[in-house]
């Protein structure tokens, strides 16, 4: 870290301590750079739009902030230790490169501006990737659905065997939850897409900004109005992002379980295309579901990232370095999540029924309950009822089949009734 911005004369920096406040920020920024640079022509233009800046420098800077946005994303421009932050990497190099009109662009603004929108630029797009991948993995589970509507499986509750269910049902299930964390991810996005550009370090400054410009520029719906509250907005919107992510990494969790039960020889349920598995290096016998145990680890990060952000948030009203530890969090949980969600959809899609497993797993037992909702529908008191099937649960099977129980499961929602026309008009609303 060669020149400090605001480095003042007769202050001796201490290596040591900018290399501890800088923490690993100047590798994190790495990630927000190219939405800080998107953000510095918004802001140029709206100084141009006050007065601040000429046309002519506005079109220099503009053009230079093209230039190291091309260079970042080719590798000719380094974003390392010889910065303090992408933020002041950026202005030093507009000065290096335009002098005064460089020196400019930081009229009206601080880094904690900066900070601020280059990372709800960045949730925005992470949110609207939850929402796509969520929408994804529904299709296919709909899909799914609809395909293997009729094939039994054995429901459990407690993982003990409990009554006869269907892939219809297993997938609707799904279906109904990745449809649901679209909705979430969307409406989180909603909630987070208000422009905090222009609040300067958190007080606003003495310069009619043109914030409706920038706001309508970085394609925000709405201007976040308050500088006090965008500051106060920094930590919880991105926890809202990550609890928004939470709902499919939860999901996906379940999934992985039930996956990890079923590939099990135990079960038997479902065969992975090969891919999906891993060799051991002691066991010869072995083929392991590691891409499962990994895509279900990944919530922990998520859940991880939460707990980061919530900690650091006990914090009086206005900006305090503190808050700099939230971009790593947020890093660190949507990396990991999005790359689990990401395999989810063609994982779904390959995963096979092993039909043969599935049927022996049904035993007589798994129709006492069908037994006994018969006998109250004939008028007899469910307890009663209930006795009685659970004194013949071993012969509650007798003259029954799969598909029989599974045709008079009517209530909305259940097997003989998905109600997937519901869903699907709902994932089309997506
Ligand atoms: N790196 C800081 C952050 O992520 C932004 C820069 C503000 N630094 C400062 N000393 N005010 O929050």
């Amino acid at each position: 870290m060669s020149d400090l911005l605001w480095q003042k004369p007769g202050v001796t920096v201490d290596a040591g301590i900018q290399r501890f406040l800088a923490g690993d920020d100047v590798l994190l920024d790495r990630e927000f750079f190219l939405h800080d640079i998107q953000a510095s022509a918004a802001h140029a233009e709206g100084l141009q739009r006050i007065g601040i800046l000429s046309g002519d420098e506005l079109d220099s800077l503009k053009r230079e902030l093209a230039q190291l946005a091309d260079d970042f994303r080719a590798g000719g421009f380094v974003l390392d230790e010889r910065y303090e932050d992408g933020h002041s990497a950026i202005e030093a190099r507009l000065t290096e490169r335009l002098g005064d009109a460089g020196r400019k662009i930081h009229t009206g603004r601080s880094r904690n501006d900066q900070v601020l929108v280059a990372t709800r630029l960045w949730l925005k797009e992470k949110l609207a990737r939850v929402a796509r991948l969520g929408r994804e993995i529904a299709r296919v589970a709909l899909d799914r659905a609809r395909a293997e509507r009729d094939l039994p499986l054995p429901g459990y509750t407690h993982i003990q065997r409990a009554v006869v269910s269907s892939a219809g049902m297993w997938w609707a299930g799904w279906a109904e939850a990745f449809i649901d964390d679209a909705v979430r991810a969307a409406d989180t996005l909603k909630l987070v897409d208000c422009n905090p550009l222009g609040t300067a370090a958190g007080y606003g400054v003495n310069l009619g900004l043109d914030r409706e410009h920038t706001t309508q520029a970085l394609g925000f719906a709405r201007m976040q109005v308050s500088p006090i509250y965008a500051q106060l907005s920094r930590g919880k919107f991105e926890l809202a992002a990550l609890e928004a992510l939470g709902s499919a990494t939860l999901d996906l969790r379940r999934i992985a379980w039930d996956l990890s039960l079923f590939t099990s020889a135990e079960f038997g349920f479902v065969a992975l295309p090969s891919q999906y598995t891993t060799g051991s290096s002691i066991m010869p016998n072995k083929r392991n579901p590691d891409v499962i145990e990994l895509m279900r680890a990944t919530h922990a990060s998520v859940a991880a990232a939460r707990t980061e952000i919530e900690q650091l948030l006990s914090l009086p009203s206005g900006y305090h370095r503190d808050l700099q530890a939230s971009k790593g969090a947020i890093f660190h949980g949507f990396g990991r999540g999005l790359a689990a969600l990401e395999l989810l959809p063609a994982l779904l899609a390959n995963l096979e029924w092993r039909e043969a497993q599935l049927r022996a797993a049904i035993d007589s037992g798994m129709y006492a309950t069908d037994v006994a909702v018969e006998a109250a529908v004939a008028g007899v008191p469910f307890r009663e009822a209930y006795k009685a099937a659970a004194a013949s649960a071993d012969s509650a099977g007798q003259g029954r089949t799969p598909e029989g129980s599974l045709a008079a499961r009517v209530s909305p929602g259940a097997a003989a009734d998905l109600r997937l026309d519901e869903l699907q008009a709902r994932w089309e609303a997506l």
